[in-house]
């Protein structure tokens, strides 16, 4: 029986990988940078599975190109890349990676609230070139985290994993989002607040929405003339939600503390971006799940969902059950 074409848009860590070329005739992209639109589109007229990144656009364009295709799977729990109701229009499945990246996502969200808050980078590199010579009454002063209101924009799973990390840490919790969390509100104490209320009255603002139409720029230059001067933005999202332009403004004048971005638009951003001229932003290369165990559970799991795409079954993380053929 021949094997299923499949087709790796990056190399994955082993646990993953070798499933599937244990079980496909796959080619893998070898390249650090991802393939251009042309080789995406070449693969796709070939293939009856794709791995994706979510670098690389899964779009109308790209499924009609492809008249074998049943399964795309996302190394990633993001899945705007995907276009859904494209696919399944035309009965391919798509998945994603849910769960197994909530703590190690939220683990990096804190990290980045905890650096910022205490000027991390900033003593590091003052320290490094020679400047630390003697101990300073008001040197490198920061925002306690103790005792601080955290507002989570969106109590998934993600923004729930962030607010019990602000608990133990014994912060107060608002959240936003259009539904009520009980987990939040009954074992944390988080309270259900507007969105206005929550930029206005949290000293931290951690964004775990999903992008979408409505979520783009959800911080935007109004808001951000919303929060609190001690405030710290932490995005971990994507980063579309947040208006570059306007959180640079806003940090270059000090309207707000300081930002922790794990994610930014656009992205990568290039290293002359002003952002970086900034001591109170703080930018990490998108790796909120870049853990040597969660990438590699989310290698397995993407090829889990891939081969049961293949296999004509119901993958056990599908996007769009109802393309099912
Ligand atoms: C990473 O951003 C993901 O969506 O998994």
């Amino acid at each position: 029986m021949t094997k299923p074409r499949v087709f790796v848009t990056r190399i994955l860590p082993d646990r993953g990988l070798q499933k599937v070329l244990a079980q496909t005739d796959a080619t893998v992209w070898q390249e650090e940078l991802p393939p251009p639109r042309a080789v995406l589109l070449d693969w796709a007229r070939q293939a009856d599975g794709l791995l994706t990144l979510l670098t690389d656009k899964i779009d109308a364009e790209l499924l009609d190109a492809a008249p074998h295709l049943k399964v795309v799977a996302n190394f990633a729990v993001g899945f705007d890349n995907f276009d859904v109701p494209a696919a399944t229009q035309r009965r391919v499945l798509m998945t994603n990676t849910p769960g197994v990246l909530t703590d190690t996502t939220a683990d990096l969200a804190f990290t980045l609230l905890m650096a910022c808050a205490r000027r991390i980078v900033e003593g590091h590199t003052y320290a490094k070139n020679g400047h630390w010579r003697t101990w300073g009454p008001m040197l490198l002063m920061g925002q306690d985290i103790h005792g601080a209101t955290l507002g989570v924009a969106g109590i998934g799973r993600i923004g729930l994993a962030m607010a019990r990390r602000a608990r133990g840490f014994g912060m107060r919790i608002l959240y936003h989002d259009a539904f009520r969390s009980e987990v939040a509100e009954q074992e944390l104490g988080a309270v259900a607040v507007s969105k206005a209320e929550l930029l206005a009255q949290s000293d931290f603002v951690s964004l775990h929405v999903p992008l979408t139409p409505e979520t783009y720029h959800y911080i935007d230059a109004a808001a951000l003339r919303t929060m609190k001067p001690n405030a710290i933005l932490i995005n971990t999202a994507r980063g579309p939600v947040v208006d570059t332009l306007a959180l640079y403004e806003a940090l270059k004048a000090q309207q707000i503390f300081a930002a922790g971005l794990d994610v930014t638009d656009p992205e990568p951003l290039p290293a002359e971006h002003p952002l970086y001229t900034l001591d109170n932003a703080l930018v990490v290369p998108h790796i909120a799940s870049a853990s040597f165990e969660t990438r590699s559970r989310m290698a397995e799991m993407a090829a889990d969902n891939l081969l049961a795409g293949l296999a004509g079954q119901l993958p056990p993380n599908c996007l769009n059950p109802e393309a099912l053929r």
